[in-house]
This record gives structure tokens, C-alpha cells and sequence, in this order.
């Protein structure tokens, strides 16, 4: 008896792109690209590509040569790719980091970073009557992911950033390279106090994902009407949205981030700005 299996043949027109990261099996990007090129019928393909960190560098320069459109790159790769870019956008350099790779036609390597991008934009989908940025913001964690979001939410115009983190000093270095007087670093004890006229509460930590403890703070002082996210979204509704929910604050969820963060590259290599729909969420949090 044999299997009955659905291939989808590649034609010589077809555009390639893929995530590079080491290990890579754990990224949702190929199914949420794939959902993509299959909801639009586009000629292509998106695929997980492990590489060796000693090898990052002679990859991605062959990805170019072999005519793939561009590449996500994930953990460990962040930084290096922004080392071995030609172009960098003005994000990308802020937050010091590239996550899209897009090879140009005279083949430079253009680096961008859409991490912020998709952080602001699944707040404003999520929540498009909350004014998230019309007051102080309250950010805790300073590594990269905070860095995204502050270089973020200075952009928005947020006009004031406290920012909190367990080892003091790297929410110091991180607030210097920033360099910007509205970011205000204040000890993790204390975080609590500075929840005061929020208008906006950020969990970059990794607390509250999955395996990790909660993160726990008194919401207390908080007004109701703030909005809280968390970039964890496994699970979905964390212990600290779970709270903030219960006691009447709008909350969104850490999902959209990673859907929102993947349009500029799917835009750039494939054509189409796609759209994050509920129907998109529940594909790429399904297994099968
Ligand atoms: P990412 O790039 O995803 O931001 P990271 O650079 O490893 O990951 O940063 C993880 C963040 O979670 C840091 O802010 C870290 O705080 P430290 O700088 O003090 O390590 C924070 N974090 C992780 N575990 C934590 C814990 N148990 N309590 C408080 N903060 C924690």
C-alpha cells in the first residue's frame, strides 16, 4: 500500500527565504511564514536552517549566492549578522541586533530589525483604543528584547520609560547606549512603587514563560486603565496578565510580537505585507 503524500514542486522562479539559528527546530517562523506563502499562493519557500555558529558567516554569504530572497536569523545570531551586513537600518543599529536579512540585487546584505516593530504594532491591533504611550511606561528586564522594546517605545513618543531589572547594571549600561533622558533606571525591589500613573507595563524577562517562575509583582498601585503585555507567550496568558486581568487592566499577549516581527521580511522577500489574523494565531500555536 503506499502513502499517499502532497509534494509542492519549487519552480526556477520561486522565491527562497529561511530562518538561520543553532538549534532552529524550536522556531515558529517556517509555519508562520509557510501559512503565509500558502494563504497567498505565492511560488516559494521558507525553511529551518541550522547552522554551526562557526560556520554563520560562509552561510549566509551562500544563501545570497544560491538567489535565496533573505533570511530571519534567530539566537545565537542576532548580533553577529548585524556584524556581516552591509546596510544596516536605523533600528537595527539602535538595537544593535538584525533579525532580517534581505539580499539586494548587487548583493549586499541589508540588515534590519523588526523586533520593535512587531512589539508596537500587535499593541496597536491588540488594542487599538488603549493610549498605551500617553504616559509613563514601566519596563521590566534589560536584555535584548528590552532593547528592542525601548528603542520601540521612545519612537512611539512614550514620554517617560522606567526600567527595571533584577542585575541592576545591565539596565544601567543598557539605558547608557541608549542614551536617551527619558529612560529612568530604577532598582527591582521597588518596581512596584514605580507602577504609579502607568500607562504602559512590559515584562521582557523571561519570568512567567514556561518551566520558569512567575513573575510576581503588586499590581497594586497600578491604574486600571494601563495596558500590560508580556513578550512570553508560552503560555499564552501568563501569571502576570492573569493578574492584571482579573483587576480590570487591558492586557495583550506576547504572540502578535512574534507574528507582527515576521511581515517586514515576508513584505521585503515575497511582495505581499501579510495580515495577522485569528486564524494565523491558531495555526502557529497548533502542533500538527
Ligand atoms: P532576551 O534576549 O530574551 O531578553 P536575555 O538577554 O537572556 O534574554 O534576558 C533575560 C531577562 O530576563 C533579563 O532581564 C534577566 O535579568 P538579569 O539581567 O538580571 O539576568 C531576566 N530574568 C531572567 N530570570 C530572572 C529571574 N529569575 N528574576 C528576574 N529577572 C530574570
Amino acid at each position: 500500500m503506499t502513502s499517499r503524500t502532497s509534494y509542492r514542486t519549487l519552480s526556477g522562479t520561486s522565491r527562497l527565504a529561511g530562518v538561520m539559528g543553532w538549534p532552529v527546530s524550536h522556531s515558529k517562523s517556517p509555519r508562520l511564514q509557510g501559512y503565509w506563502l500558502a494563504n497567498y499562493a505565492i511560488d516559494g519557500s521558507y525553511m529551518p536552517l541550522p547552522v554551526a555558529p562557526e560556520n554563520f558567516e560562509t552561510a549566509l554569504t551562500s544563501l545570497r549566492d544560491l538567489g535565496f530572497a533573505g533570511v530571519n536569523v534567530t539566537i545565537p545570531f542576532k548580533e553577529t549578522a548585524m556584524r556581516a551586513c552591509d546596510e544596516l537600518t536605523d533600528r537595527a543599529k539602535r538595537i544593535g541586533a538584525v533579525n532580517t536579512v534581505t539580499f539586494a540585487k548587487d548583493g549586499r546584505l541589508l540588515g534590519d530589525n523588526t523586533d520593535g516593530f512587531g512589539f508596537i504594532e500587535n499593541l496597536r491591533q491588540e488594542a487599538p483604543d488603549t493610549a498605551f504611550c500617553s504616559g509613563p511606561a514601566v519596563v521590566l528586564g534589560a536584555g535584548g528584547a528590552s532593547r528592542a522594546v525601548l528603542v520601540a517605545l521612545l519612537d512611539e513618543g512614550c514620554p517617560e520609560i522606567r526600567l527595571a531589572n533584577r542585575t541592576r547594571k545591565r539596565a544601567d549600561d543598557l539605558a547608557g547606549e541608549i542614551n536617551d533622558s527619558r529612560i529612568t533606571v530604577i532598582d527591582w525591589p521597588v518596581a512596584p512603587s514605580a507602577l504609579e500613573n502607568a500607562s504602559l507595563v512590559v515584562n521582557t524577562t523571561s519570568l512567567g514563560m514556561v518551566g520558569q517562575p512567575a513573575l510576581e509583582i503588586d499590581l497594586t498601585g497600578l491604574p486600571t486603565s494601563a495596558l500590560v503585555t508580556d513578550i512570553v507567550y508560552a503560555p499564552l496568558i501568563t501569571d502576570l496578565l492573569a493578574q492584571a486581568k482579573d483587576r480590570g487592566n487591558p492586557i495583550v499577549d506576547g504572540l502578535g510580537m512574534l507574528l507582527h516581527q515576521a511581515r517586514p521580511g515576508f513584505h521585503k522577500w515575497f511582495g505581499i505585507d501579510p495580515d495577522v489574523t485569528p486564524d494565523l494565531r491558531e495555526f502557529v500555536l497548533s502542533t500538527d
